[in-house]
């Protein structure tokens, strides 16, 4: 405590604590004056004002890894995985997307170019810090493209164990992430198997504007063999893709999967012509047009992924 004299204002600098509380004055070394002790006590500081307690960091329970797969192509997949890895980020989650296809599409969508990705980290050409980079707050890529055939060559060369590749060079990174998303080629190869070998949870994008309940089937029956193998990937999510509620097919199709599947089938994403024209500017459909059926869709999903109905109100 800093005490000042009243008379010659020499400073004391006293421990308060020293001090006994029914003292009442003091004596001044310097002039030898006395003062009452409370005249020259300074004002306490000022307590801090109470701030809003900033929310902590979203967290899941450990690392979902949710992979966005259907062996049918064009039905949603990349749209998919972009945005609602994007959605997840925003809504305050730490979140990894992988891209596993030659397409390279998820870097395009969020107008990057990267140089490096999944196969340079599973070569271990590059290290983590290098392969993964940071596509947006809380969002970061592992990117596909045409290098993944390197990839795959190494898959093919490995004796036992290949379907292992990715999650052994994923899984060390899992712990800085909340949810690792994977978007997946069309098709059946082994990176889809290695795909399968790492996801716990599969969201399958399902179109509603083309019967391909058939191509579902197909693709049900390849998780089943899968599940042979690796009982922790199961199916969670179906999520109905380009829903035109000007045609009736796609209300009955819907209709049709509500029934078979139940509370798997998540709220359909509607045909919006937002949606296709936001990869041309590299952006994902919050930041292209926040307004649009698109966005407001994919954060109907983010709500039901997430299982928190709070989220983006
Ligand atoms: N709900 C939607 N409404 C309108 N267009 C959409 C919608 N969803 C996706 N698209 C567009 O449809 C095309 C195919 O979508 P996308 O690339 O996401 O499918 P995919 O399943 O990943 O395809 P592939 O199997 O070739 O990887 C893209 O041009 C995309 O912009
Ligand atoms: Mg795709």
């Amino acid at each position: 405590m800093l005490i000042i004299c009243p008379h010659c204002k020499k400073q004391h600098n006293i421990d308060e604590k020293r001090i006994p509380p029914s003292v009442k004055m003091a004596r001044c070394q310097g002039c030898n004056q006395q003062f009452p002790l409370e005249f020259s006590r300074q004002a306490p500081p000022a307590a801090p004002k109470p701030v809003a307690p900033t929310p902590a960091p979203k967290r899941t329970n450990g690392v979902r890894r949710i992979g966005v797969s259907l062996s049918k192509g064009g039905v949603g997949k990349t749209t998919t995985a972009v945005n609602l890895a994007a959605g997840l980020a925003m809504a305050g989650f730490r979140v990894l997307l992988v891209d596993t296809d030659t397409q390279g599409q998820s870097a395009f969508m969020l107008g990057l170019k990267p140089k490096a990705g999944l196969t340079e980290l599973v070569a271990e050409e590059l290290p983590a810090a290098e392969a993964v980079i940071p596509a947006r707050k809380n969002l970061w890529l592992l990117a596909g493209g045409k290098g993944l055939a390197g990839l795959k060559r190494i898959i093919d060369r490995k004796d036992f164990g290949g379907e292992q590749t990715m999650a052994d060079a994923i899984t060390p990174l899992e712990t800085a992430y909340d949810y690792v998303v994977v978007d997946t080629s069309p098709g059946w190869d082994p990176l889809t198997v290695n795909v399968l070998f790492y996801v716990n949870e599969l969201l399958t994008p399902v179109s509603l504007e083309v019967m391909s309940l058939q191509g579902f089937g197909e693709f049900l029956k390849s998780i089943a063999a899968i599940q042979k193998y690796r009982k922790e990937v199961a199916l969670k999510y179906i999520l109905p893709t380009f829903r035109d509620q000007r045609v009736k097919q796609s209300d009955d199709f819907f209709a049709q999967l509500k029934k078979l599947y139940g509370p798997m089938v998540c709220e359909p994403i509607r045909y919006n012509v937002r949606l296709s024209e936001a990869p041309a500017y590299g952006q994902t459909i919050y930041e292209f047009a926040p307004g649009s059926n698109g966005a407001h869709d994919y954060r109907e999903l983010i709500r039901k992924v997430a299982g928190d109905p709070t989220l983006f109100t």
